[in-house]
């Protein structure tokens, strides 16, 4: 379906969805780093100047979490956010993080061999992913089925059509969220430690330090950002493998590094298929498609990541393509994923304790989607060692 649309038109307006969408590599790339189009609008237009809804106040307490969130914040405020938790998410320190994140794919997986089944996302993906992400932010991990909860209800927000309901239950995530993060800050407060929750307490910018409500969105969007993609390349890539055991053998017998493949799996099927963005002037256009200022542009990363244009048979997985790298899965510009680094480290080291401890499987059954579109995984991956 997206190779039909991206053949017949670089950018479409659909009315129901009240959206711009665009679904090239070149364009997706441009407009991520294009200072027209914002990931949010508040800073310089008010919600009535371009017709836009305001937020509903049914929902407050998870627009309070996002208020401070990188993903909702333009410059300066961006700016001064991104530069402190930056500082945590460098390649070297991340480097460091190889090491135990081997370790405890291998602890994890290494008992699951034995047992000769495994659901994939629930047994190791999520217990993997939540546990790394944790240990960098010095967050405890026996609350971690709660914070997979939270998550879960939280991003379905992103979603297009989001109930009565969903919303719901996203707001009283993001509250339940919250008030678990504020306990954690004064913890820190009262007796800091070497982690990044107490880095975040101690910093100054320009001599001022942060508020809690910035802390808290911080620490939030960094948890719910830290683990969702990363499941979801986990059981969309490992399904990719169980469908092309070839590609799956070149892994294990060492013709393909993991960190190569691993970006294949975020091309291929990447585990978010869209993001947004507010148009801020009057002067934006898609070639000669002019976009008026307050219309919101939808990217379509699933069908830019398949483009003819700079992949070569885009709709074959194939871990040894050699541009693969050069896919839009981590976005551009000034929200570019700061958890890169990381994602990349943790799939490396994930692929190589699998092929380890996993080097022949195949699946139990054929797995259902989620039914969600921008966060794109499984519902769940059930294999058997082979
Ligand atoms: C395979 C795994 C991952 C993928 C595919 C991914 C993808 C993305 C993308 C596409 C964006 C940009 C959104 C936009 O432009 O609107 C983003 C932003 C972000 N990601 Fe990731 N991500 C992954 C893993 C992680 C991890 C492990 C972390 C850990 C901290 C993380 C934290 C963030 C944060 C905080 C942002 C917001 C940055 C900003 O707005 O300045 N991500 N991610």
């Amino acid at each position: 379906m997206l190779n039909r649309v991206r053949e017949s038109a670089r950018v479409f307006y659909e009315v129901h969805r009240e959206r711009w969408f665009v679904t090239r590599h070149e364009d997706v790339r441009s407009c991520l780093r294009d200072r027209r189009l914002g990931r949010n609008f508040r800073h310089v237009l008010a919600p009535e100047e371009i017709g836009a809804p305001r937020l509903d106040p049914r929902w407050q307490a998870f627009w309070d979490s996002e208020r401070w969130s990188l993903l909702w914040l333009e410059p300066p405020d961006h700016t001064r956010l991104r530069k402190l938790v930056a500082a945590a998410f460098t390649p070297r320190s991340v480097e460091r993080l190889r090491g135990p994140a081997h370790d405890l794919a291998a602890e994890l997986l290494e008992p699951l061999a034995d047992a000769g089944e495994m659901e994939l996302l629930y047994d190791y993906a999520q217990p993997y992913s939540i546990a790394v992400i944790c240990n960098m932010l010095g967050v405890p991990l026996d609350r971690r089925r709660d914070l997979l909860d939270w998550s879960h209800r939280m991003v379905k927000m992103y979603e297009f059509d989001v109930t009565d309901e969903a919303a719901t239950a996203a707001n009283d995530a993001a509250a339940e969220f919250q008030e678990y993060v504020r306990e954690l800050i004064g913890e820190r407060r009262a007796k800091p430690r070497d982690d990044m929750v107490s880095a975040l307490v101690e910093a100054r910018v320009d001599g001022a330090r942060l508020s809690d409500d910035e802390i808290v969105s911080t620490v939030i969007v960094l948890l719910n950002a830290g683990h969702e993609a990363t499941v979801n390349t986990l059981g969309n890539g490992t399904l990719a493998f169980a469908r092309h055991p070839d590609e799956w053998r070149r892994v294990v017998d060492g013709d393909v590094a993991p960190q190569a493949a691993s970006e294949e799996l975020i091309r291929f099927d990447p585990p978010l298929q869209l993001f947004e963005r507010w148009v801020l002037t009057d002067d934006f256009a898609i070639g000669d498609v002019a976009i008026p200022r307050g219309a919101k542009v939808a990217l379509l990363f699933g069908s830019a990541n398949r483009d003819p244009r700079v992949f070569e048979r885009p709709d074959e997985f194939d871990v040894r393509r050699e541009n693969a790298a050069q896919h839009i899965g981590f976005g551009g510009g000034i929200h570019v994923c700061i958890g890169a680094p990381l994602a990349r480290v943790e799939l490396a080291a994930s692929l190589d304790a699998l092929r380890r401890w996993w080097p022949d499987f195949q699946l139990v059954e054929e797995p259902r989607r989620t039914g969600a579109f921008v966060i794109w995984g499984l519902e769940g991956l059930r294999l058997v060692r082979s």
